[in-house]
């Protein structure tokens, strides 16, 4: 019988629809698509959710400030999220808003379940609220920061009212523990410290209602309060996949979550709140939670005043001068996954000309020096040089090494050893120097072997290319007449472009950047 298929469910985080999506919700949404795609090639069932978070005061304040009610607000806002994602072509198999009555059902009986096991009790909170993080912070912490958010820099504000509470502190040697027995579980290693000192410090109970707000969901067990916030936003990783509603067989086969993906600066949350929750729930806790950097730009942070600002209208330009999957190389290419990366002009050309001088030009090359030489025709393997060891090896390991390095989301890496791959068979064709093989006859047999050695090693480099560039790299595949019918990433790569295989013709995938 064959091995029931492995599945993947991959998160980003639920934006909110205060405002328009910028280069920080774009870039996580890109890194989790091209995940996502790395998988579903892979064969593997694979799940990919985003959405949008829209419940909380932040919203209540920008709809106030526009005139308009909060539900007018998001569902504009939200539509323009669905949109920017399907014109990035983002593959997300769902979208959860929080608004929605799914969401909102599966959450009241969450809430449900927390009460019923005594995880909730009544009390009054008086202390300093950070609004942008939608989370109090204590008064030594607020001290610390002049009362201001560390995040943000705004001020903090005074808050007093009775609030629900969840037992946070009950679950925290529980959390503590399974962090630390479980190591992959908060990646980079560095963030998972971080979480660890802090919980060492000490946690109080989570204030999870508000009485002075109406818009949000509704506490069963007093309609007098909503809930806030961190319990409506996360428990979307599960409503999404129908838990607690009628039909939860998409949650039995997809939870628990193989990675949450979210920017650094919501860590605490879904490494601590979450997992208590969960507890709480008795589920399964998420494999693992990585946590990204952040984008600044030019090496400030991006302000709207400043001019530095990467919004969706440059990110838009960016893709129409140079191709989304340009974009898309960019910021993967730009630092290591989980570390800061800044936006420069400059390092968004060379990122772009590598993909230009290095891949663009190798399959050209390689296209045309076929289609001269064999009439477009693949060459069997004729005359064998020890150069050819190199390349045939690398042809060969790059679905190994990828593997690994997406397993480990080392998404620099995963775009990046592709092109290593082209720039090796760059080497090999200066090396082999295919123009005077040609100018004789006594050479043919070494020319087919050259020829058949750059097919392969460009058509691998493409093929692990199609998670990080899904157009360009299917463009390119076309171009070498190879088609893709549903076969697996192993199977792509495995499967030789036989000899006699009529390749198709060259164009160039990256045309050259005019200097202006
Ligand atoms: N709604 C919460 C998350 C709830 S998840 C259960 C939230 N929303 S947000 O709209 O502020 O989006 C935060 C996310 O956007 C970050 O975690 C990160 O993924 C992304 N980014 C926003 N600005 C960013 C940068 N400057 N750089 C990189 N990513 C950042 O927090």
């Amino acid at each position: 019988m064959a091995d029931q298929q492995k599945k993947f469910y991959i998160t980003t985080p639920i934006y909110y629809p205060n405002a328009e999506p910028h280069l920080g919700h774009v870039y996580t949404t890109l890194c989790a698509d091209t995940v996502a795609r790395y998988h579903r090639l892979a064969g593997e069932d694979t799940f990919f959710l985003t959405g949008t978070d829209e419940h909380g005061i932040k919203m209540v304040k920008t709809a106030a400030a526009q005139n308009i009610e909060p539900q007018q607000l998001v569902d504009r806002v939200v539509k323009v999220f669905e949109d920017v994602w399907k014109e990035f072509e983002v593959s997300n198999d769902d979208f959860i808003r929080t608004s929605s009555d799914r969401h909102k059902k599966a959450v009241t009986e969450i809430v449900k379940k927390l009460v019923a096991n005594d995880d909730i009790y009544l009390g009054s909170y008086e202390g300093w609220y950070d609004e942008g993080q939608e989370e109090f912070v204590t008064e030594t912490e607020a001290k610390a920061n002049e009362f201001k958010s560390s995040v943000t820099g705004k001020p903090l504000t005074r808050y007093q009212e009775p609030t629900y509470f969840f037992r946070l502190k009950k679950y925290v040697p529980r959390v503590q523990q399974y962090i630390e027995q479980n190591p992959q579980f908060i990646q980079p290693d560095a963030r998972r410290n971080e979480v660890l000192s802090k919980l060492k410090q000490g946690v109080e109970d989570l204030s999870v209602s508000r009485a002075t707000l109406k818009w949000g969901i509704p506490l069963p067990q007093d309609p007098g309060h909503v809930l806030y916030v961190w319990i409506d936003a996360l428990s979307n990783y599960i409503t999404a996949l129908g838990y607690a509603s009628g039909d939860d067989s998409r949650f039995k086969k997809y939870w628990p979550a193989d990675v949450h993906l979210i920017g650094k600066e919501i860590l605490w949350f879904h490494t601590v709140y979450w997992p208590a929750i969960l507890f709480s729930l008795g589920l399964p806790l998420p494999k693992q939670v990585f946590a990204h950097g952040w984008w600044t730009s030019g090496g400030r942070k991006m302000g709207k005043s400043l001019g530095n600002f990467i919004d969706l209208d440059r990110l838009r330009a960016v893709a129409v001068q140079h191709s989304q999957d340009a974009l898309r190389f960019y910021l993967l290419r730009a630092a290591p996954f989980g570390s800061d990366l800044d936006w420069t002009d400059a390092d968004f050309a060379k990122s772009y000309n590598e993909l230009a001088n290095v891949v663009g030009n190798c399959l050209n090359r390689t296209i045309k020096m076929i289609g001269r030489y064999r009439d477009g025709l693949i060459p069997a393997i004729g005359e064998t040089a020890d150069l050819d060891a190199h390349l045939v090896s690398q042809t060969e390991s790059l679905g190994r090494s990828l593997a690994s390095a997406y397993e480990k989301l080392e998404l620099q890496q995963c775009a990046i050893l592709p092109i290593e791959l082209a720039r090796a068979t760059n080497g090999y064709i200066d090396a082999t120097a295919p123009f005077s093989l040609a100018k004789d006859p006594g050479k043919s047999k070494r020319l087919d072997t050259v020829l058949n050695r750059a097919a392969q090693a460009i058509k691998n480099t493409l093929v692990a290319l199609l998670p990080v560039l899904p157009d360009k790299a299917a463009a390119g595949l076309e171009q070498l007449g190879v088609k893709i019918d549903g076969r697996t990433i192993d199977d792509l790569l495995r499967d030789e472009l036989p000899a006699g295989h009529k390749i198709g013709e060259g164009q160039p995938l990256f045309p050259k950047i005019d200097p202006k």
